[in-house]
C-alpha cells in the first residue's frame, strides 16, 4: 500500500506520518517512513541542493533534480518495499511537483505530467492525503520551526512569498477536485491527534477497497 502526504509548508506532515506509523506498526504491519526530496542515499545530496537557500536555481533546473531525486527514490527505494509488503507512507511526492512546480512557478502542466509519469516509471500512489490548513497558518508553524532550530538551512521554499504558497494550496485543491478518488484533503487545522485519526480514517477505508 502506497499513501503519499502533502500540503503547504508547516501543515505538519511531518509528526502526523510519525503518528501513523505507529499505530500501523502495533498493528504488526511492517512500515517504510520516506520523502522526497531527500528518500534515497543519493537523494540526500539533491535535497540539500534544492532546500539551501544560497542556490539561485533556475526553475527548469530546480524540476530536474526533483525528478532525478524521484528517478532515484522510486527504483532503490520505494519499488523494492512496497515488491516487500511493506505499508509506505511519503512525504511528498508528484502532486507537489504539479502544486510547486506547476501552479506556483507557472511551468506547463502537461509536460509535468509526461516528466511526472517518467521520473516516477508509472508508480502512483493509492492514496495521498493533503493536509489542509489556511496559508498564514502553515507559514506561522513554518516560521516557529525556524527559529525554533534557530536555522533557515532548508528554507529556501518557506521563505517565497505568500502568493507563492497560496498558488501551491490551490493547487492541491484543485488536485484534489480533480481525482476525488485517490486524494482527500483532511483538515489540519485540528490537533495532531485529530488529524492522526482522520487519516487513519481514510487508510482504512482504502485498506478495504484494496
Ligand atoms: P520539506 O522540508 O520536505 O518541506 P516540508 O517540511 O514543508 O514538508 O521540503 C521540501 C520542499 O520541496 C517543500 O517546500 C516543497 C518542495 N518540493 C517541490 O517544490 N517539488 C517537489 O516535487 C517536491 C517533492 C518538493
Amino acid at each position: 500500500m502506497f499513501i503519499t502526504f502533502e500540503g503547504i509548508e508547516g501543515a505538519g506532515k511531518t509528526t502526523v506520518i510519525q503518528g501513523i506509523a505507529k499505530i500501523l506498526e502495533e498493528r504488526g504491519s511492517s512500515v517504510l517512513v520516506t520523502r522526497e526530496p531527500g528518500g534515497s542515499t543519493f537523494g540526500t545530496s539533491l535535497r540539500s541542493l534544492l532546500l539551501s537557500c544560497d542556490s539561485d536555481l533556475d526553475e527548469l533546473a530546480e524540476l530536474y533534480l526533483f525528478l532525478a531525486d524521484r528517478a532515484q527514490h522510486v527504483s532503490k527505494v520505494l519499488r523494492p518495499a512496497l515488491d516487500r509488503g511493506d505499508i509506505v507512507l511519503c512525504d511528498r511526492y508528484i502532486d507537489s511537483t504539479t502544486a510547486y512546480q506547476g501552479y506556483a512557478r507557472g511551468l506547463d502542466q502537461d509536460e509535468l505530467h509526461t516528466l511526472n509519469t517518467i521520473a516516477s516509471r508509472g508508480l502512483k500512489p493509492d492514496l495521498t492525503l493533503v493536509l489542509d490548513l489556511p496559508v498564514e497558518e502553515g507559514l506561522a508553524r513554518a516560521a516557529k520551526r525556524r527559529s525554533l532550530l534557530q536555522s533557515d538551512a532548508e528554507a529556501r521554499f518557506d521563505l517565497e512569498k505568500l502568493s507563492f504558497h497560496q498558488a501551491v494550496a490551490a493547487g492541491f485543491h484543485a488536485i484534489a477536485a480533480s481525482e476525488p478518488q485517490r486524494v482527500r484533503l483532511v483538515d489540519a487545522a485540528r490537533s495532531k491527534e485529530e488529524v492522526v485519526r482522520a487519516c487513519m480514517a481514510e487508510i482504512d477505508q482504502l485498506a478495504k477497497r484494496l
